[in-house]
């Protein structure tokens, strides 16, 4: 059994916009990299992965278990960063810290104390002053206190500074090493790169490719499919390899 499965998922929201007929599978122990470009559906997959959105067309499971139906017994299991963080402007990072401790009936927090040192956090402070760093770092803090199995990141890095970003590559890496189970989701194909075992590449709401990423690194030759929109841009592209190669 997977422990991420997503089944022929559609979700239509008009004039060509949602995803469609989504499927993969992410096995236990595989950091899973979701690749695409603005818009094309990364953000509406995940939300059904973690059972927020009702699928139109199909079924997702978090360790068999419907995402939908089982929304409470999945939450256990599963650490969400969500791409735009939301947080309560009116507390303390450590008041907020606190009450996501008791929503997830928390009583051991060294978990949590073991992050805020990894990521540097100071929740200290009122979270409306407080940078998007920072506030992207108590995010990831408080998704993962609980040390779920599962980690699910839409669009990981963006509000890091470089070197916050190098702590989080390796946060995934030990992540991965204690046997957790990951779905990171990025535009950009560098970021994924360093640390997936697979990668997913979805286009217009549809799963245009899926592979393992070793197989791409270690690919000597590779193959490029060129599209011009028109006969003119082909023969304006053809003129310009000759000029190059003359
Ligand atoms: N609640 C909604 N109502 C209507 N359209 C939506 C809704 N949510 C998303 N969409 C549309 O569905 C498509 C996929 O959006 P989604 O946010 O899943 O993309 P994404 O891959 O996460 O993009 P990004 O990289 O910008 O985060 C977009 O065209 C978006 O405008
Ligand atoms: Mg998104």
């Amino acid at each position: 059994m997977s422990v991420l499965e997503v089944a022929n998922v559609t979700k239509d929201y008009g004039h060509g916009r949602g995803i469609f007929e989504v499927s993969f599978a992410v096995e236990k122990g595989e950091v899973f990299g979701f690749l695409g470009p603005n818009g094309a559906g990364k953000t509406t997959t995940i939300r059904h992965i973690m059972g927020f959105s009702k699928p139109q067309k199909g079924q997702t499971f978090v360790n068999g278990r419907d995402s939908w139906q089982k929304y409470y017994e999945n939450q256990k299991e599963i650490g969400y960063l969500p791409g735009e963080i939301a947080l309560p402007e009116s507390l303390t990072g450590t008041q907020f810290i606190k009450m996501m401790a008791e929503l997830r009936g928390l009583k051991n927090l060294e978990h949590t104390e073991y992050l805020s040192e990894k990521f540097q956090l100071d929740a200290t402070g009122g979270i409306k002053q407080m940078s998007l760093g920072m506030k992207r770092k108590l995010a990831v803090v408080t998704a993962f206190m609980h040390d779920p199995q599962v980690l699910v990141l839409d669009e990981r890095t963006s509000g890091l500074d470089p070197m916050m970003q190098e702590v989080f590559i390796n946060f995934v890496k030990e992540e991965k090493q204690r046997g957790k189970t990951i779905l990171l989701s990025s535009h950009i194909f560098s970021e994924i790169d360093a640390t997936c075992d697979r990668i997913a590449i979805i286009k217009d709401g549809r799963i245009v490719s899926n592979f393992v990423a070793d197989d791409l690194r270690h690919q000597e030759t590779k193959t490029f499919k060129l599209e011009f929109k028109t006969a003119a841009d082909y023969q304006a592209f053809i003129a310009q390899c000759q000029n190059s190669r003359a």
